[in-house]
């Protein structure tokens, strides 16, 4: 069926492709108005509202007694209380007994034309026996386990023993430095530590044991280490604390228990960078997660029984934790685990995929479409005709790279959803429903269900109603799937989401809304930055900087970049006033990638002989942003600057270039 538009105005959702109607049609109303109708019942009466919704999605091995429990003034919040439920059981056993040669992974390796297929019986089997190994590793229910791997169907399978036998996992991204992988593993005291010989991506091979092996030298407490043997190259080898996970798994049986989980137990925890001080080992707990996860697959992407989910996330961050795991896993359909690149060995690898395995819904990040779209409409070869949703997440989608979507790989027969959401918000907040919304290229339209969005004034905190606003986004209720704590600093959860307007979650993102309701997402508040999806704090890239023996002070900003959305640009002035030779920028540079990680790299550096600084010593990072954007004349009031003369210096020295 041909789509509909509506002039300019919003395209309606009841043009698409659909094999049966999508799950919110019925009762003589249109899967719009249904929606309407169940988020007013959402905010109004939320417990009502999740309570049944829990026990239509999820499997409880004991019923909860009480929905929700706290507020957001207090940071108390809790869900579902009482309840006992396993996540692993709620990902696989029950599928696995019901259908139990339904495919659930669906493993795209690398190489084109390498992977394997594990149905849930598959799946089960050898969730179970990984389960045992880390037993025998002595993870008991409540210690955290690290994982620190490649998109392989092992790093899946090793979330879902972690959860089964009750442990936490803490998924690192295996892009992060031996120092960030260290201090993770420091911060959450794990003991265990699952990795790869090696990884492989877009046809390079990274030797990831072997920063595991680095950042092991300053964990004490880690014992034993698991390691997937993903190529043949040999690896250094520690006996008796290092085992292949090939060897060691096939000794354990096809079947353990799942451990009795109370709902709040914690399900994982996710670092993610704050705009200050250490990454935040971000907790999200075990009911409201899943509850959120499952409730917006169902809705969001309207995923029915016979769909298979593409989400090209990594599961180092959190769109691969709830879209390429726990979302689709809990609805029982078959999800790809993609381990390459966009580009390898071409720019037609999403699109062969997608046709490779009759995939129903793909869900990625602009930035791969910008450069899927700069390689040119001949790559995105392929019918795709079962497509139905698009997903677009992490960063805002310009409305030209939407409408290319929509027209060229969509065909005008799929849907867009801009999903808007976050590490902390566990599954999508603000997000058309496939089948139900009317969408607008660029925005992510309307608040999920138990989400009541408010436009805040920044200075006051004033909300600010009506059409047509503009402020910072904020959330008036509590959600399920919220994160608990921020892993032993429960202080800075509160005072970076609670305490900045109080009764209210605070996003940290500016946003509008318009004359019809829409909400647009703007650009961060804070000293957030976001590089090609990859969420990084600015103040972190600056300490990095300054651990090195030349640096005297650093300030990095961010700008716009056609490809990677932003990127980092530093200014730094050297000690002893040195010049800067190619050398020194280069070690500047390796800096950063071995405290974070190449993805964190300044995409360029000026050294100069003093920052933009007031009186008291603050850099003023906004005149550093408008020089760069070449706005020297909307400079603004540099009077308060402790010596104003600084200003001319650093245009120069931007306009010599790095
Ligand atoms: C940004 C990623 C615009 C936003 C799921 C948020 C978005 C941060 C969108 C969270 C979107 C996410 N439109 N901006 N659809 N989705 N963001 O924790 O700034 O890695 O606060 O979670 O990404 O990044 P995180």
């Amino acid at each position: 069926m041909a789509p509909r538009t509506n002039g300019s105005g919003p395209v309606p959702a009841d043009a698409f492709a659909h094999p049966s109607k999508p799950h919110l049609e019925g009762d003589g109303l249109s899967a719009f108005e249904n929606y309407k109708r169940l988020h007013e019942q959402s905010i109004k009466n939320p417990s009502e509202f999740w309570g049944s919704l829990a026990r239509d999605l999820l499997t409880w091995s004991k019923d909860f007694d009480i929905v929700r429990r706290g507020s957001l003034e207090r940071g108390d919040l809790s869900w579902f209380l009482g309840g006992e439920l396993n996540a692993c059981y709620n990902c696989v056993d029950r599928h696995a007994f019901a259908t139990p040669d339904k495919v659930a992974l669906i493993y795209e390796a690398d190489e084109p034309e390498h992977g394997r297929v594990l149905t849930y019986d598959d799946l089960l089997r050898e969730v179970c026996q990984l389960s045992y190994v880390l037993k025998d590793m002595g993870v008991k229910k409540g210690d955290t386990v690290a994982i620190y791997m490649p998109m392989v169907p092992e790093a899946i399978i090793a979330l879902l023993a972690c959860v089964r036998i009750g442990a936490v996992h803490s998924v690192i991204f295996a892009g992060f430095s031996s120092d960030s992988l260290r201090d993770r593993i420091n911060d959450a005291k794990c003991k265990v530590v699952l990795t790869a010989n090696e990884s492989k991506r877009g046809g390079k091979t990274h030797a990831i044991k072997h920063i595991v092996d680095k950042a092991l030298v300053e964990c004490p407490a880690v014992t034993s280490v698991l390691v997937f043997k993903r190529t043949e190259s040999e690896v250094q080898w520690i006996p008796g604390r290092d085992h292949w996970w090939q060897d060691v798994v096939k000794k354990w049986p096809a079947y353990i228990a799942p451990e009795r989980m109370n709902a709040e137990d914690p399900l994982f925890l996710l670092y993610t960078s704050g705009s200050t001080g250490k990454p935040k080992g971000v907790l999200h707990s075990t009911g409201g997660y899943l509850v959120g996860a499952a409730a917006t697959g169902k809705y969001v992407f309207d995923i029915h029984d016979t769909d298979s989910f593409f989400c090209g996330g990594d599961i180092g961050w959190i769109t691969g934790h709830t879209y390429v795991v726990y979302a689709p896993l809990l609805l029982g359909v078959s999800t790809i685990v993609f381990e390459g690149s966009p580009m390898y060995p071409n720019p037609s690898r999403y699109w062969d995929i997608i046709d490779k395995h009759n995939v129903t819904h793909f869900y990625v990040a602009p930035t791969a479409l910008r450069l899927l779209k700069k390689s040119g409409d001949q790559h995105v070869t392929g019918d795709r005709a079962h497509l139905r949703v698009l997903g677009s997440v992490g960063e805002p989608i310009a409305p030209e790279v939407w409408k290319w979507y929509f027209e060229v790989v969509g065909k005008g027969q799929a849907q867009i959803v801009d999903t808007y959401w976050q590490t902390e918000t566990g599954s999508h907040v603000i997000a058309p429903l496939a089948g139900a919304t009317p969408t607008k290229p660029g925005a992510a339209s309307f608040p999920f269900f138990g989400i009541e969005p408010a436009i805040l004034d920044a200075a006051t905190g004033e909300e600010i109603d009506g059409a047509n606003v503009e402020g910072v986004l904020a959330f008036k209720q509590a959600w399920p799937s919220m994160a608990r704590t921020v892993w032993g600093a429960h202080d800075r959860y509160m005072d970076t989401y609670l305490r900045p307007f109080k009764g209210y979650y605070y996003t940290g993102d500016g946003a509008s809304r318009d004359k019809d309701g829409f909400y647009w997402i703007g650009g961060r508040m804070d000293d957030i930055i976001n590089v090609s999806g990859h969420r990084i704090s600015t103040a972190e890239i600056e300490a990095a900087l300054i651990e090195d023996f030349t640096v005297a002070e650093a300030a990095v900003v961010a700008v716009q970049d056609e490809i990677t959305g932003q990127a980092s640009v530093a200014f730094l002035t050297l000690k002893d006033h040195r010049a800067v030779t190619p050398e020194i920028r280069d070690e500047l540079i390796l800096q950063v990638r071995r405290t974070i990680g190449p993805f964190a790299a300044p995409r360029r550096i000026y050294v100069v002989d003093d920052l933009p600084k007031t009186r008291s010593g603050k850099i003023m990072r906004r005149v550093l942003r408008k020089i760069l954007a070449g706005e020297e004349d909307q400079l603004g009031d540099t009077s308060t600057l402790s010596d104003p003369t600084v200003v001319e210096r650093i245009i120069a020295a931007v306009q010599a270039g790095p």
